[in-house]
């Protein structure tokens, strides 16, 4: 009798020690973010793949209101975003809230989720973090990747004018030259945010690297008609 009351004593503190350890590190959280900045930013409002994360600290799951592509999963959940609900989440999505549109897999180290969590609550907090959290330049090994600014490219990337024959695109840039790209290789593409192209002079990125692959970026839907001529 006693012995067993013992037993689920010590197994309840078994169950608490790592939570007793999670004091995590929002610095080490910082540098942690990136396995979730491909898809999230913590710029407020600053939506990409997933909602941004500036205030998600204390936020009802499934309200940020500038975000238009939450799952009816992640907003019918009733959760609310604290230590505990973050914590389930990030360990594993699709178990704590079944039919969310989070394609991550989950993260199993407790100590990382716990970096991540104080990280987050520090930002929700207006605290101030490393240069590398808050998007400084990016693209270095461990800091946030930042999107790039495309009214700020050069003549080299903004496009003038796109020719489709047959199975290609021949797409003219502001420096005068003329790339020709099979069409299955172009994606198009807009981006109205901040970011995104001056009206009228979308930009193209990544034809330089294996040829295998590039974008436009459009400021608007409307600019892919203005732009793409069919003339062989
Ligand atoms: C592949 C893209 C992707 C990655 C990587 C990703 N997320 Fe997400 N995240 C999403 C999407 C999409 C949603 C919206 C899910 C939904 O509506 O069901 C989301 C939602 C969330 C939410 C809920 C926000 C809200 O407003 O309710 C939190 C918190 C979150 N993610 C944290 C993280 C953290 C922390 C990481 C890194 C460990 C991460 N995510 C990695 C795409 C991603």
């Amino acid at each position: 009798m006693y012995g067993r009351r013992v037993f689920a004593c010590l197994f309840s503190l078994l169950l608490l020690m790592p939570v007793a350890r999670a004091a995590g590190d929002a610095a080490r959280g910082a540098q942690a973010f990136r396995i979730c900045a491909a898809c999230h930013s913590v710029v407020p409002d600053r939506n990409m793949t997933g909602p941004s994360l500036a205030h998600v600290w204390g936020r009802k799951a499934g309200s940020l209101a500038s975000f238009d592509r939450y799952s009816p999963a992640l907003q019918r959940s009733g959760v609310v975003w604290d230590t505990a609900s973050l914590d389930a989440w990030i360990k594993n999505p699709a178990a704590f809230i079944p039919h969310n549109a989070m394609t991550f897999p989950g993260l199993q180290d407790a100590a990382t989720r716990a970096d991540l969590i104080a990280y987050l609550k520090a930002l929700g907090e207006g605290k101030t973090l490393p240069p590398t959290a808050q998007g400084g330049m990016g693209g270095m090994m461990g800091s946030t990747p930042q999107r790039p600014d495309l009214k700020q490219l050069k003549a080299e990337d903004t496009v003038t004018s796109i020719r489709y024959c047959r199975d290609t695109y021949y797409v003219t840039t502001a420096d005068g030259k003329t790339r020709a790209i099979w069409e299955s290789n172009l994606r198009f593409k807009t981006d109205s945010s901040d970011l995104g192209p001056h009206p009228g002079a979308p930009v193209m990125l990544g034809a330089g690297m294996a040829g295998d692959r590039a974008f436009v970026i459009f400021a608007k839907p409307e600019e892919f008609d203005a732009f793409i001529r069919r003339h062989c």
